[in-house]
């Protein structure tokens, strides 16, 4: 499927193939990325960048890689001093914007607004995360890492660990794996399971193998670890975060003790909180500077050229 003007909205939307094709754009960017290079595909483009909540990786990621592309961007981290902070209406703000940009690239707390964004704007919206929905980029990045670092992702047994119930990264990242027939193991809290309807949903569409598993079992099976943390805004309860909150808690001498592999390797969203100790940071398993240092802008740059057509 080609992706010129194609909205990035939900991992349900995309294919194996589609993953794959990107990911050969992308295998292009890496050493421009690496050596700092410049390419001017997206020269005279502007993305908008609405960032209605905090980010660092994605907005400035989409942000760098624009640059990097001979485009430029617009926009804002927190609504402060534009006009919805005088009250203007959701998809009034967004018809402007579009008026003024190429693309538009939107991280909100509710659940369907880039798809409301989308519904009224003629630019392509790439969705950076609606509430505890999806964050479809991210898996491209985190699979794209898997397969740069394992050599494949087919058949890997791919351990999510946390909250695996509200946050976006989990829900979007469980489509790719089972798009690439990764045997899913899940560990988390009962009140944190994956959603039954997502479950449903990969079972019968993709036919994939998921088994529920404690940590310590998870750990030595797994060939990739997904940490996920707990965000107290994807919490409808605080009392409910507070008691979850630090549930999990990895670090080398947890590996060691649950005869993790040893080409094990870990990734996480990141920010990250207790749940991910530094003490692996420096490790052969830490693999998520890896992720965002050398592939998170490669990936971002062929979504970006890919959806404005300059490549296919
Ligand atoms: N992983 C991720 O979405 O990071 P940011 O919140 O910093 O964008």
């Amino acid at each position: 499927m080609s992706l010129k003007g194609k909205d990035i909205l939900h991992v349900r939307d995309f294919t194996r193939e589609d993953f794959e094709q990107v990911f050969e754009v992308a295998d292009g960017f890496v050493s421009l990325w690496k050596e700092k290079g410049y390419k001017k595909l997206l020269e005279g483009k502007v993305l908008a960048t609405l960032f209605f909540e905090p980010s660092t990786r994605t907005k400035f990621g989409f942000e760098a890689a624009m640059l990097k592309l001979g485009g430029t961007y617009v926009g804002w981290a927190g609504i402060s001093y534009t006009s919805y902070e005088k009250g203007e209406r959701f998809t009034d703000g967004i018809r402007m914007i579009d008026g003024m940009a190429d693309i538009i690239a939107i991280r909100h707390s509710e659940v369907g607004a880039a798809q409301r964004a989308a519904e009224v704007a003629e630019a392509p919206v790439i969705n950076c995360g609606d509430g505890t929905n999806q964050h479809p980029t991210q898996p491209f990045v985190e699979l794209y890492t898997i397969k740069k670092l394992k050599g494949k992702i087919d058949g890997l047994n791919i351990a999510l660990m946390g909250d695996l119930r509200g946050m976006r990264v989990v829900n979007s990242l469980v489509y790719g794996c089972a798009m690439f027939n990764a045997h899913l193991i899940l560990v988390s809290p009962k009140e944190l399971t994956l959603s039954e309807d997502i479950t449903k949903e990969l079972k019968e569409k993709y036919n994939v193998r998921i088994t529920l598993m404690r940590p310590e079992e998870a750990v030595a099976e797994a060939d990739m670890l997904y940490l996920s943390p707990m965000e107290i805004a994807r919490f409808e309860d605080e009392e409910e975060y507070y008691r979850l909150r630090g549930t999990y808690g990895v670090n080398l001498d947890f590996l060691k003790r649950a005869g993790a592999k040893e080409d094990l390797i870990i990734l996480h969203p990141l920010p990250r909180q207790e749940e991910l100790s530094p003490d692996i940071d420096d490790t052969p398993y830490c693999g998520y500077w890896e992720m965002y240092r050398s592939y998170a802008i490669p990936i971002r740059m062929a979504l970006l050229a890919m959806i404005l057509g300059t490549v296919k």
